[in-house]
């Protein structure tokens, strides 16, 4: 084992270990979402753990590389890095669980959106935008598991930004997308996300 492997392995299990308690013993709020936060920004503060000769960015016909890095047990949360090429928006939606999305490098722009009070779950939707945030090394956003967004890369660096989440993607199964023109919400029920499992860290 290498000192970096080491070093990896402690940082990441601290994060998992702290994220799985707080989220065993206690509801989810904005305070708790942003100790997450805090705990993600310093895993990407430390980039030499992350290199691109350990998780490679994905090639021209990839296009998007996810490399799960940590899993709970009993559907707990997820972590993963996940590195994308420049690439036009994805569509606008929330996770069903929380998102914390924290950069290593290249930027990822990100807009937020605000949806009516009186609406909920699939069906009408009426969105405004009410935030963007460009997120690069060492920037971190925090989703609550409705909070609305959705991505861009339109900048020339592949983004290589880590990703937890309250669960695994492919038990994501509250997940929203929401098309702004018709004013309409869909239930996704899993996900299609191919995840390298190759290169988990614990
Ligand atoms: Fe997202």
């Amino acid at each position: 084992m290498t000192e970096l492997h080491d070093r990896r392995l402690t940082a990441v299990r601290a994060v998992m270990a702290q994220v799985a308690s707080e989220t065993a013993l206690h509801a989810l709020n904005r305070d708790r979402l942003d100790r997450f936060k805090s705990a993600l920004l310093e895993l990407a503060g430390q980039p030499e753990l992350f290199s691109e000769g350990d998780y490679p960015s994905p090639t021209k016909s990839q296009v998007a590389k996810t490399y799960l890095l940590a899993e709970s047990a009993n559907q707990g949360p997820a972590l993963y890095l996940i590195s994308i090429l420049p690439l036009g928006p994805s569509p606008i939606h929330d996770h069903g669980t929380f998102a914390i999305i924290a950069g290593l490098e290249g930027y990822e722009h990100n807009t937020l959106y605000a949806r009516s009070n009186s609406e909920t779950g699939p069906g009408k939707a009426t969105l405004r935008i009410c935030d963007e945030q460009i997120l690069g090394p060492c920037d971190a956003l925090a989703l609550m598991p409705q909070d609305i967004h959705h991505i861009d890369n339109q900048h020339t660096l592949p983004t290589r930004h880590l990703h937890l989440y309250g669960t695994a993607f492919e038990h994501q199964t509250g997940r929203l997308e929401f098309d702004l023109a018709a004013g309409l919400a869909k239930r996704i029920t899993t996900p299609k996300v191919p995840v390298d499992r190759s290169r988990q860290v614990t």
